[in-house]
């Protein structure tokens, strides 16, 4: 079935200049953009939805967002993965209201239509009401055409003529396989979900996990304070950091220092982890930057932090508004006693609570606050840190710039502009 056709399309040629690292802030506060932007960015684009280890046996289910539909992502009894909107074809109610569990079949709670694992519609109270013609295979669940995964990562996408997910992530995964493939064993969830909302539009989290190191030695000053050894401040070479900064052409983007000594410093894996395994397996420069270091997005909307194994969701809840979705992962292979090490350890820096976390949300929602006047709208933002000085350096694949630059937020928006104004596949030729 296809999406109603769309009323109106605005051109955002004029609001955002990647290449001359120009924003006009009214994408961040639009609703018309907004909506445009669920449409052609996210329904086109392939989403995170959840991490494997959350489907053990066949009826273990999870509930998300791909962008704002509500989708259950579930194991079919084949052991498959597979996602289904989560909207009863009867008349809208949601068939699964329970965040995550195990269930044989989701049954709506409105009037009882009951739906099996593979999204077929199973049960309809008072069949006999229903006239001859009616036919329980025309109503099961709208499903994800397209689920892939890459080294536990989950991601759907509603496109069914999207590139696959290893051609969408490309070099990306080279980077991404930086906290994911330590050893072979791969990686397993620790200690649930945590969701939280943030006033902010979902864009200011997921190019700043992409491009912004800048902000690290400012914002983040007296928790870097509180993290030093000697408690007075920073050493220096935190703050004058060297290193690269991944721009990905499909929007993708990495920043991560780059140091030969480069550890888990403050991290209780530090003790336990075998570099020299890693860097046979990974090489050095991978060790010496992305593996311990650094924050990046995977566009549109999933983030991570290697040091922390922090993969997070920012929502999009209106122009203004997010919900953050963080997992942490860790190795399989670690102790039990380094997986909860790990998990309190980024409960305190990148949970909710967490001492970095709380100045970056204070950040985003600082900037959406005042977003709305007029003439605030009218002033653009700037991106040129770093303009042109992208290129290849033969020791980090693709295009990349020094640390501190906005080369992969110019990329995120480039790359964001293309959907904006390519009418998605349902759209056909207009
Ligand atoms: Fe689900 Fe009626 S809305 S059974
Ligand atoms: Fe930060």
């Amino acid at each position: 079935s296809r999406p109603p056709e769309l009323a109106s399309t605005i051109d955002t040629s004029g609001l955002v200049d990647a290449d001359g690292g120009l924003v006009d802030r009214a994408i961040f506060t639009d609703h018309q953009i907004y909506q445009q932007e669920l449409r052609r960015v996210f329904a086109p684009s392939w989403l995170f939805l959840a991490h494997t280890d959350q489907f053990r046996r066949p009826g273990d289910f999870f509930g998300t967002y791909m962008g704002e539909d509500p989708v259950i992502v579930t194991m079919d009894r084949n052991r498959k993965i597979r996602a289904y909107l989560n909207s009863c074809r009867h008349r809208g109610a949601r068939v699964c209201r329970a965040d995550a569990g195990t269930t044989r079949n989701f049954t709506c709670t409105y009037h009882g239509w009951s739906y099996g694992l593979d999204g077929g519609l199973v049960s309809v109270p008072n069949k006999a009401g229903y006239p001859d013609g009616f036919d329980t295979a025309d109503w099961g669940l709208v499903e994800v055409p397209l689920i892939d995964s890459h080294r536990g990562l989950i991601f759907g996408t509603w496109n069914p003529q999207a590139p696959s997910l290893s051609e969408a992530l490309g070099t990306m995964a080279w980077y991404m396989d930086a906290m994911l493939d330590h050893d072979g064993s791969g990686t397993e969830v620790v200690g649930g979900v945590h969701k939280w909302v943030l006033d902010g539009n979902w864009k200011l989290a997921a190019e700043q996990f992409a491009t912004d190191w800048y902000h690290v030695n400012m914002s983040h000053a007296s928790a870097l304070m509180l993290l030093s050894p000697e408690g007075k401040g920073p050493r220096d070479e935190i703050v004058h950091r060297s290193g690269r900064q991944y721009a990905d052409p499909n929007g993708h983007g990495a920043g991560f220092p780059v140091h030969p000594r480069n550890r888990f410093d403050a991290q209780p894996v530090h003790q336990w982890f075998d570099y020299d395994a890693a860097r046979a397996r990974l090489g050095d420069a991978r060790v010496e930057g992305p593996l311990t270091n650094g924050h990046a997005t995977v566009f549109p909307n999933f983030s991570y932090l290697p040091v922390n194994g922090s993969v997070r969701v920012w929502h999009p809840k209106g122009p203004d508004r997010m919900e953050v979705w963080a997992w942490t992962l860790v190795d399989r292979s670690m102790p039990d006693d380094v997986k909860e090490a790990q998990r309190l350890y980024n409960l305190r820096t990148f949970g909710p609570s967490g001492v970095f976390e709380q100045d970056d949300g204070e950040n985003w929602s600082e900037v959406q606050a005042i977003s709305r006047g007029f003439v605030t709208n009218s002033v653009p933002l700037n991106y040129q840190m770093g303009l042109g000085s992208e290129r290849e350096d033969g020791r980090y694949p693709g295009l990349t710039s020094e640390l501190y630059s906005d080369s992969a937020g110019r990329a995120f928006y480039r790359r964001w502009q293309r959907l904006m104004n390519t009418p998605a596949w349902y759209e056909g030729d207009v």
